[in-house]
Formats: structure tokens, C-alpha cells, sequence
């Protein structure tokens, strides 16, 4: 598949939970001019809602349980590497990907975190930011490196909080702009490393 005259980027997306990132990238994908192929979904939950937009578009996708970490993670790399995937999307996925697992996939994985990194990494970034009566919030891509929430920042997104807000209303209106930002974040990554151009 080409775009641009590009091959499209063999893509999987990690996720643990809604997907609403995951279908934002599946329709993204599905644009002519998109440079990313999603060939492959990866859940830690079997509940996870997720789960049902691969199969409402045919795409591959595999449960894998993380209780043993780094039997599962190898298990992962090969069939990662079989499917011959260039670009890991974590969308919601809140397992920590091991060393040895991101030096496998080095500068070809990014994260969506729902706050402007550095501030805020880990989890209940919305519930810290309200307890903390800060006036702007927002949500950050960055490549994924071995210090949580910490890689290299490819685009950020700021949000005003308004008095009303609480960390609900915040989480909802974080997230509209994560749709906005992912798909972007995506081609000026794939630009910068000279997979892709506009
Ligand atoms: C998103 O807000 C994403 O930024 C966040 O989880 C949500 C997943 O929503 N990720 C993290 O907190 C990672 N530390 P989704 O499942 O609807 O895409």
C-alpha cells in the first residue's frame, strides 16, 4: 500500500481499555493520504471495549496476558517482527513496556499521555491537575524511551480549564483534542525520520 509514494508504515496499536484513540487511528489509516497501514491490535484485557473495532474492521488482533512480564513481551517481539510492524501507537494501553522490549522497537514507538508532559506522567493525570487548581491541562505525543512519560515530545496540545470543570468534563474534552493530535503527530514523527512527506 502506498501513499505519497511512501509505503504505509506496518502499524500496530496497543490499548487496555476503550479505544476511542484506536478508532481515531483506524479512520486515519483508512485515508487515502494517511502514511500508516493498521495491521495489528494488541490488548492486555479481554474485556477491553476496545477490542471491538478491529473486528468491526477485519483487523488482526491478539490478546496477550501480561503475568509474566517478559515471557509475554518476548512472545510479543516475535510476532511483532513476523508481521513486519515499523510503528507501535500506544492508545490507552497502561502496561510499562520493559527495556528490552522498547531497545527492540528503539524510535518506533509513541504514546498519547493525557497531560503537558513533563507534567503529570503516570496515572489520574485529570483527577492531579483539578486537585491542584491548574488553569491549563492538555495531552502530549511522545516517543516512547525507558523512563515512563519521559521520551522525546513530537507534538503537544494545551487546554484551558475552565472553573467549572472537574476531572471528568476534563477527561472528555482532553480526549477530543487527542483525536486531533494523534493522526498529526503521527505523519510530523514519520516526516522527521524521512518515512513520509506531505
Ligand atoms: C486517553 O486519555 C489516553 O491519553 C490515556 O488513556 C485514555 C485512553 O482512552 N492514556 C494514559 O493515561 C496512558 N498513561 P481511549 O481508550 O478511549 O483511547
Amino acid at each position: 500500500m502506498k501513499s505519497n509514494g511512501f509505503n504505509k508504515i506496518n502499524t500496530a496499536v496497543f490499548i487496555s481499555g476503550n479505544g476511542s484513540n484506536l478508532k481515531n487511528l483506524i479512520k486515519f489509516s483508512l485515508s487515502k493520504k494517511s502514511p500508516i497501514n493498521i495491521k495489528f491490535v494488541l490488548s492486555d484485557k479481554k474485556n477491553a471495549k476496545g477490542l471491538r473495532f478491529p473486528k468491526l474492521h477485519n483487523i488482526n488482533y491478539k490478546i496477550y496476558n501480561f503475568s509474566d512480564k517478559s515471557k509475554v513481551e518476548n512472545k510479543i517481539i516475535k510476532d511483532l517482527k513476523k508481521k513486519q510492524i515499523k510503528l507501535i501507537c500506544l492508545a490507552g494501553f497502561l502496561k510499562i513496556l520493559s527495556k528490552n522490549f522498547i531497545k527492540k522497537f528503539k524510535n518506533e514507538i509513541l504514546n498519547i499521555h493525557p497531560s503537558l508532559l513533563p507534567k503529570y506522567k503516570g496515572l489520574n493525570t485529570h483527577k492531579r491537575v483539578i486537585e491542584n487548581n491548574e488553569k491549563y491541562t492538555g495531552c502530549t505525543v511522545h516517543v516512547v524511551n525507558a523512563k515512563l512519560d519521559s521520551g522525546k515530545i513530537i507534538l503537544q496540545k494545551k487546554i484551558k480549564i475552565n472553573k467549572k470543570d472537574n476531572y471528568k468534563s476534563l477527561a472528555k474534552k482532553v480526549l477530543k483534542q487527542e483525536h486531533v493530535l494523534y493522526p498529526r503527530a503521527i505523519k510530523k514523527f514519520l516526516i522527521l525520520k524521512k518515512k513520509f512527506y506531505l
